[in-house]
């Protein structure tokens, strides 16, 4: 039998599994797996990983705290409320001299603050039963796709350009969590490191999006005081306003959002000004979407260049560059674009996207598009008192779970039962009345018209399939009353 050791390294030569951060050692007992350009890496790694990104150093926001009461405030959001000034990423310096020329006291007690200091955002552990061997919660998942990138790309023999993906948990301790599950200190990225030979930066894949609209807010915009505008992609290349690369992914991203049912005009893009672009980037849009409490960063999208691969080489000592077999030269790849998405913020967009309090119906639809929308179909005998119309909708009801996920619902009227499925965005309804009984025909609703079309049993599985991607309940019978 293969020694547990063998199959270890059998892992790691085919891809499947290895140490997290091998390149600084590991970190004992935990482990990630990779494949062709998904991986899946740990959440606690060798605390180098996160001194060579620079988020030991400046993963940080500024705090204020009150000289005579203690009271603590995050200084931008402090600021933002106060001044109506968006104040993200500036340094401790320029937050002090703003509290100072703007005469900002203690909200609690009226006094001075201290002067801002920065916290570390990142979550500290302890690892094994060791005092002070500390490890951090990774706060992103890029960093363990640059630390592996060399394993990743050899075993999943990757030619520039290309991308390395991840998701997962990520953590942060957050000074002041808000707005329901927008800014929360455990949530779940979706990050994709977009590699490229720097001397070629052309996007190979432009042509599928010179026609998309995006609606553009530049950094000069923003301090001109200037409104956002509407823009094809072949503009904004014509005018030099960003990358092909980076058009090509926030249209891309765009495009992904509005084929699973977002409103195509709640979406911005807009260009972080200087002062707030993280340490690593050298440009970075933000996808943003009109939320209720304003223009949010959705998804930020940054030209990381070498920034990190070059750091993790100094560090570690090991040679992360790539050659190119083409040109015969070694160098190291350059990130042209991270699109960074965050999962809970993505399912607020849909959730708001989707709400409708429908008056008339008296009842909240939810209007997902139908391949987001938790449950495809929704069961009922029309009467529960009823064993033969319930033994038939049971049938259906076996039919279609095997198909779909589905349920069976037998509680309350009908009236109330559409109205529970409405509000948890269950695409259709099916109902099994007395006719049912006779002919096997059962009738089927649509979520968001209420139009209810009678369909032979037998066709049910078909219909539903083809409802869901995008065809008329026409199609499938007369519209009934
Ligand atoms: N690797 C780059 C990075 O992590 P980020 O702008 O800090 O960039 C990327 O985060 C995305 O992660 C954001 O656009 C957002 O969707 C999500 N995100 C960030 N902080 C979050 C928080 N505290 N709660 C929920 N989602 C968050």
């Amino acid at each position: 039998m293969i020694t547990i050791e063998d199959l270890a390294k059998f892992c790691k030569k085919k891809g499947f599994v290895y140490q997290n951060s091998e390149i600084y050692g590991g970190l004992s007992g935990v482990w990630g797996r990779g494949d062709v350009v998904g991986m899946d890496g740990s959440i606690i790694t060798n605390p180098k990983v996160w001194e060579a990104s620079g988020h030991v150093e400046g993963f940080t926001d500024a705090l204020l705290d009150c000289s005579k009461c203690s009271h603590r405030v995050r200084a931008d959001q402090f600021i933002e409320e106060k001044l109506k000034m968006d104040v993200a990423g500036l340094s401790l310096d320029k937050i002090n001299e703003i509290i100072h020329h703007h005469k900002l006291k203690c909200p609690k007690c009226n006094s001075d603050f201290r002067p801002a200091k920065g916290f570390n955002l990142m979550f500290k552990t302890n690892v094994g039963p060791v005092e002070g061997s500390i490890a951090y919660l990774r706060p992103e998942t890029a960093q363990l796709i640059f630390a592996d990138f060399k394993l990743v790309q050899d075993n999943a023999r990757l030619k520039l350009p290309f991308g390395i993906a991840q998701i997962g948990r990520v953590f942060r301790n957050e000074i002041a969590p808000r707005d329901f599950i927008f800014r929360c200190r455990e949530f779940e990225q979706m990050e994709i490191e977009y590699f490229i030979n720097p001397e070629k930066k052309k996007c190979p894949y432009i042509g599928e999006v010179l026609e998309h609209e995006l609606f553009v807010y530049t950094a000069e915009m923003q301090e001109k005081k200037l409104l956002p505008k509407n823009m094809k992609v072949s503009e904004i290349l014509d005018k030099g306003i960003m990358s092909e690369w980076h058009a090509y992914w926030l249209s891309f991203e765009h495009n992904w959002f509005i084929s699973l049912g977002a409103n195509a005009d709640n979406f911005r893009m807009r260009q972080h000004l200087d002062e707030e672009k993280s340490h690593y980037a050298t440009d970075t849009w933000d996808l943003e979407y009109k939320f209720p409490f304003g223009w949010k960063e959705l998804q930020g999208i940054a030209n990381r260049s070498n920034f990190d691969l070059s750091q993790h080489m100094k560090l570690s000592k090991e040679d992360l560059s790539y050659f190119d077999e083409e040109s015969k030269k070694k160098f190291i790849p350059h990130v042209v674009c991270e699109p960074s998405l965050g999962v809970e913020r993505t399912f607020l967009v849909f959730l708001l996207d989707a709400y409708e309090d429908d008056k008339k119906r008296g009842n909240v639809v939810l209007k997902l598009h139908p391949k987001l929308a938790p449950y495809k179909a929704a069961v009922f005998p029309l009467l529960s008192n009823k064993p033969e119309l319930v033994g038939k909708a049971k049938e259906v009801y076996a039919l279609l779970r095997k198909e779909f996920n589905c349920f069976f619902d037998a509680s309350g009227s009908v009236g109330r039962r559409y109205a529970r499925a409405d509000e948890n965005g269950t695409f259709l309804c099916c109902t099994i009345d007395f006719q049912s009984l006779e002919d096997d025909t059962v009738t089927l609703r649509h979520r968001d018209t209420t139009q209810q079309i009678r369909i032979k049993i037998k066709d049910i599985v078909d219909a539903v399939a083809k409802l869901i991607n995008g065809e008329d309940l026409e199609r499938f019978g007369e519209i009934v009353k």
